[in-house]
């Protein structure tokens, strides 16, 4: 597939300049004291984030696309994930708020100039565009951890976006579909801005399986609770049992009960938990025990990307549910133009062609999959993207949540976390196996 350069550049530019609105956003919303303090073990200061923004796009674009020198190179190793594990980030010394943006400024700058006069071919980074396409990515999969960080911080609520209201059409007619056994065409080979891990396209042949049709919800996980799902030890995993237990979890993330009724907090807000909302900020282990105890399971990597790609009537694998154009706010809740998911059943949109709803955005699903290489995948361009994560370690996500931009998201798109994590915008749908 080619692409007329003008074009390529169009879009370089625009996801660029998106995702950097995006983080100024983000960054804008709080105090510089906000920003340098650390609101989570788990995470990093908002600064570094930001610094990390500018950092990899100069080591990408300006360094190994244009073979310039360093601009600042004591504050490489800082900036640089692998050195220096979040917990730690907070003690080094970092860029200043007003240093860090200036910093990221003008590596934009010189970003934009080399945009302009660097042809988009010749070599497998700059074809399609593609390390630009890779540096927005990395942005705005950053902003989502900005989020999150927003999300773990307390205090007063500092971000505002509409609600997404209900469903714009009728519920889906069932509460799960069958999709037949057989081959289909799995991760992509063409997709210009597809990441090392989604490649390449190779043949699956699974068996027939039952899918959700929606995200479990907050109301289907309260009777999970309500029936002691978290005091009896046959539903967990035995890591599971083990981690809920030791740490005396009893619910998602971020909700607590109150009389009657659970609440939860919401981007600085207390708010009831709304039951037809999906559920979110569960852990892998949380959505495997209620799998379990609704007599269900998770759905493999490969079935997920089966009821969110292959269409029955051309046999092809198509890039989302609802087919090849990109999301629009009619097929999906991407983007952070909501903070919250919608209600199940919302998006007919987006539905695939056997009616399963909301696999992109809303809420990253978990699967039952460890988070390993497709065959034949090759590290590209650098292993520390997916390469050094691959193993039993890490359970995969997929579709994306409301806080994932379109940039970032496909129906090939894989991301992955420990099972444990849940301060992540992650929730779940069940599946079992279709039998004869
Ligand atoms: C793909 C979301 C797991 O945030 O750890 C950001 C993305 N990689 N910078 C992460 C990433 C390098 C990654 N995830
Ligand atoms: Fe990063």
């Amino acid at each position: 597939m080619t692409t007329e350069p003008e074009l390529l550049r169009e879009r370089a530019v625009r996801a660029l300049t998106e995702a950097r609105a995006r983080t100024a956003g983000l960054t804008d919303a709080v105090s510089d004291q906000d920003l340098t303090a650390q609101h989570s073990p788990l995470m990093s200061p908002l600064v570094w984030d930001l610094a990390h923004i500018g950092n990899m796009e100069e080591l990408w674009l300006l360094r190994e696309v244009a073979g310039r020198e360093s601009m600042h190179p004591e504050i490489d190793p800082l900036y640089d994930a692998f050195e220096h594990p979040r917990a730690e980030r907070p003690k080094l010394p970092l860029l200043g708020p007003e240093e860090a943006r200036r910093y990221a400024a003008e590596v934009r700058g010189r970003v934009f100039d080399l945009l302009e006069h660097t042809p988009l071919e010749g070599t497998a980074l700059l074809a399609d565009g593609y390390v630009f396409g890779m540096i927005a990515q990395h942005e705005q999969q950053h902003d989502e951890t900005m989020l999150i960080t927003h999300q773990l911080r307390q205090g007063a609520a500092v971000l505002a976006a509409p609600d997404p209201g209900p469903p714009q059409g009728p519920a889906p007619q069932a509460r799960e579909v069958l999709v037949p056994g057989g081959p289909f065409t799995m991760g992509t080979s063409t997709e210009p801005w597809s990441l090392d891990n989604e490649r390449p396209a190779h043949t699956r042949d699974i068996g027939p399986f039952w899918i959700d049709t929606t995200p479990v919800t907050n109301a289907q996980y309260q009777v999970f609770i309500a029936d002691g799902g978290y005091r009896e030890e046959r539903w967990w995993a035995a890591d599971g049992w083990r981690q809920i237990r030791g740490n005396g979890i009893e619910a998602p993330l971020f909700w607590h009960r109150e009389a009657d009724e659970w609440l939860r907090r919401r981007f600085g807000v207390i708010e009831p938990v709304p039951a037809d909302e999906p559920v979110l900020h569960v852990s892998w282990y949380e959505a495997d025990a209620y799998a379990r105890w609704a007599g269900r399971r998770l759905p493999t990597e490969a079935e997920w990307e089966k009821a969110a790609r292959h269409d029955p009537a051309t046999g092809r694998s198509t890039r989302y549910p609802w087919g090849d154009a990109d999301p629009t706010p009619s097929h999906a809740n991407l983007g952070q133009r909501h903070l919250r998911p919608a209600p199940a059943g919302s998006y007919p949109g987006g539905a695939s062609p056997l009616g399963v709803r909301q696999l992109i955005g809303d809420v990253w699903e978990w699967t039952s999959s460890d988070f390993l290489p497709y065959p034949g995948f090759r590290a590209f361009p650098y292993r520390e993207y997916s390469e050094v994560f691959f193993g039993p370690e890490h359970k995969v996500l997929r579709g994306g949540s409301f806080a994932v931009d379109p940039v970032a998201c496909r129906g090939t798109f894989r991301n992955w976390d420990l099972p444990v994590r849940r301060q992540i915008f992650s929730g779940f749908r069940t599946a079992r196996d279709g039998g004869v």
